[in-house]
Parts: C-alpha cells; sequence; structure tokens
C-alpha cells in the first residue's frame, strides 16, 4: 500500500500491512489497557474489589445489595473487568470472585504489587491534561504544587508500598555502613520529601536517629507533619517547607527520594546538599531505574517500567522542573552517567551506584 504523508507531503512510503496490524492491534491493546484502568479505578473506589475479596464468590445481584451500588451497571462492570482479566467469572451460578494474586493487585492496600496507586495517578494526570499541553506550547512548565490534588497522594500511594518494602530492607543497606550510623543516632535530612512517607518510615526503625523532611510544597508539607503527629513520630520527625537551596541544619545522611530530577537546578541542589553535611556525610539518591541511552531504555528487560517513567516524566517530571529556576529538566529516565555528572558538577568526588533494582538506582554520594 502506497500513501504520502499529510503532515510533510513527502515522497509516499510503503505500508507494510503485518506491521500496521501488529501495530493497530498493540495500540488496541493500550486502548483497553487505558479504559481498563479506569474501571479499576471505580471499582477501587465503590469499593467493589474489597467486596470481592473479602466476600466473593458473589453474584451481581448480591454485589448490588452489599456494595450499595446499582445491578445493572455492577453488573456490566463485572463483565467488563472479567474481560479485562481483573476478576475470575464462573459460569455456574455466574459467579464472579477475584483469584488471590487478583486480591492483591486490586484490593491489598499497602501490598507492594498493589496497582491502585499507579492507576490513582494516571486518572489524576488526565484531569492536568489541559494546562499540560499549554506548557508544550510556552515551554515554562507546570508547577508541582499547580497539579491537581490528587496527584500528591496518589503519588504517595504508588510509592509507599514500594517504601516499605525497600528503603530499610534494600536501599540503605546498599551504602557501606548507614545501617550502622542510623541504628547509633543520626541526623538525616530527606529533601523533596512530598507527604513524608520516607521519612516517617526510617524514624519508625531508628529510633536513635533525628529527620527533618523538607520540600516547597506547602500543602505536602501539611500532610506530612499531620502523619508526623498520626504516627507519633512528631519529636523527632519535622517537616519544613522550603527549596532544596534553602534549608538550614547539618545532616550525616541527605536522601532525595525520587525527588533529584523533579527540581529546576539538581546541581545547586546536591550542592547545597554538600555544604549541609557534617565531615564525612553522604548524599542518597534514590532515582527511577534507567539506563543512559534511550535506546536502551528502549530494548532493555526494563522497557515496560522504562515506558511508565518516561510517560511521567512527560506528564509531571519535566514540566515539573521547567516550571522552576534554571529548569535543567533531567527526566525521570536520566540513567547513571547524567545522575553522577551532576552529583561530580556539584563537587560530589567519590559517586558510586549502590544498587540496581527493579524499579529504581541508588546512588552514594560523598566529598
Ligand atoms: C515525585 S515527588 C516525590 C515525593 C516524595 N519524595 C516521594 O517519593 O513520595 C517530587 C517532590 O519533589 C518536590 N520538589 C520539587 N522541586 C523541589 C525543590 N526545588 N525544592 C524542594 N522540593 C522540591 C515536589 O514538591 C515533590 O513533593
Amino acid at each position: 500500500m502506497l500513501v504520502s504523508s499529510p503532515v510533510t507531503k513527502s515522497p509516499a512510503r510503503a505500508i507494510n500491512p503485518d506491521a500496521l496490524q501488529a501495530l493497530h492491534g498493540k495500540v488496541l491493546g493500550d486502548c483497553n489497557a487505558g479504559i481498563g484502568g479506569l474501571l479499576a479505578f471505580m471499582g477501587d473506589k465503590l469499593g467493589l474489589f474489597r467486596l470481592l475479596a473479602a466476600a466473593g464468590p458473589l453474584t451481581a445481584n448480591q454485589m448490588a445489595a452489599q456494595a450499595g451500588v446499582n445491578e445493572r451497571l455492577v453488573r456490566e462492570w463485572l463483565s467488563a473487568v472479567a474481560a479485562a482479566g481483573y476478576v475470575k467469572y464462573e459460569p455456574e451460578g455466574e459467579l464472579f470472585e477475584v483469584t488471590p494474586e487478583q486480591a492483591v493487585v486490586f484490593a491489598a492496600e499497602g501490598h507492594p504489587a498493589f496497582m491502585q496507586g499507579p492507576i490513582d495517578l494516571i486518572y489524576s494526570l488526565y484531569h492536568d491534561e489541559p494546562q499540560l499541553r499549554d506548557a508544550f506550547r510556552h515551554g515554562r512548565g507546570v508547577r508541582w504544587g499547580d497539579h491537581n490534588a490528587c496527584l500528591f497522594c496518589s503519588t504517595e500511594r504508588f510509592f509507599g508500598p514500594l517504601y516499605r518494602s525497600s528503603i530499610v530492607g534494600e536501599w540503605l543497606p546498599a551504602i557501606d555502613g548507614l545501617i550502622e550510623t542510623l541504628r547509633n543516632g543520626a541526623d538525616v535530612a530527606d529533601v523533596g520529601c512530598g507527604l513524608g512517607t520516607s521519612a516517617l518510615i526510617m524514624a519508625g526503625v531508628f529510633p536513635a536517629s533525628r529527620f527533618a523532611g523538607f520540600d516547597n510544597h506547602v500543602a505536602s508539607i501539611d500532610s506530612a507533619r499531620r502523619a508526623a503527629t498520626e504516627a507519633g513520630l512528631n519529636g523527632r520527625v519535622r517537616f519544613e517547607a522550603a527549596a532544596a537551596k534553602e534549608y538550614t541544619g547539618e545532616f550525616d545522611l541527605i536522601c532525595f527520594f525520587d525527588s533529584l530530577h523533579d527540581m529546576g537546578d539538581p546541581v545547586g541542589a546536591v550542592a547545597h546538599a554538600k555544604e549541609r553535611l557534617k565531615p564525612g556525610g553522604i548524599v542518597m539518591l534514590v532515582e527511577p531505574y534507567a539506563e543512559d541511552r534511550l535506546e536502551d531504555n528502549l530494548s532493555s528487560a526494563r522497557a515496560p517500567v522504562s515506558r511508565f517513567f518516561y510517560a511521567a516524566s512527560t506528564l509531571a517530571c519535566v514540566p515539573g522542573s521547567q516550571a522552576q529556576e534554571v529548569g535543567l529538566a533531567l527526566g525521570a529516565q536520566a540513567g547513571p552517567r547524567r545522575l553522577t555528572a551532576v552529583l561530580h558538577e556539584a563537587g560530589f568526588d567519590r559517586v558510586r551506584i549502590a544498587a540496581r533494582t527493579a524499579m529504581n538506582l541508588v546512588v552514594e554520594a560523598r566529598v
């Protein structure tokens, strides 16, 4: 088949029908994923997955009665999520249930494999599309705080389970001697702390240490303070609204959990951290897993992870950085080489990739 490009009027290029069919099928699959996410989102907010996990197998009638929702709509929803493979249908008795795995993914709040957090995050980003599209034209980005409020709690819902399973078990031990330092009592800063989950997790495990979380988004700091009070950790954890180049104090460890690439001036942020370190102190970056080159991110075994992070980066991280001074816009797939260069430029002589996990890179920097 020969067609000329409707955009460039370039010479006709042959369309390979097999490649076209394969791409069409793939995008259809992606459309199903997109609309399936919306069904999963609604099932979460209406408590349908939790009901199935707790009380299934159920007929549509029983679901409607127990969830207090319209029977016809829930019957259609059940058919749709069964078609998506999100619930299991048993024709005999017209029963719906969730397998143990489906229960974890859709109903086990806090489990590392729970997926309603990223689904919430995608839903929230759809709401910001008009201002994101404008940002493509004006190039001045979109401030983190100007996203709709769902983004902040969905980020926490997404990362919280990962942090609870990884910070103390995997990331901190990747840095020599750090666990012992924290056990003995250290001063720790968490820069770009968001709703404070990472600082609170560490404070809960290392009672001899003191933690300070900083973020320039005031509403996130207010939530973090409430969370510290609820956790009874107010004495050892404080949260302050401060930008990454502004906070004061002296620290043995300064962490950036998924925040450095969101900053306008990451070199300035780690240079400031260097000034705030006690002698022998450490900067630890936790960044999304990435290789150095786009082609490697597209083809590595972690390509699905890269795909997600490039998308989130387009819609939140790059515009967030562009909205700040310098606007370096590292992106969520910066990769080890660029992260190392940022740290070197800020004056850190010793930089090491301390861990490469399924989802993250852990980078250690010392003067
Ligand atoms: C993707 S969120 C991560 C939040 C938290 N660390 C977590 O992992 O859940 C990035 C955070 O960096 C914060 N941030 C971005 N630029 C900042 C800056 N220049 N100074 C302080 N915080 C900043 C944002 O407000 C946001 O809370």
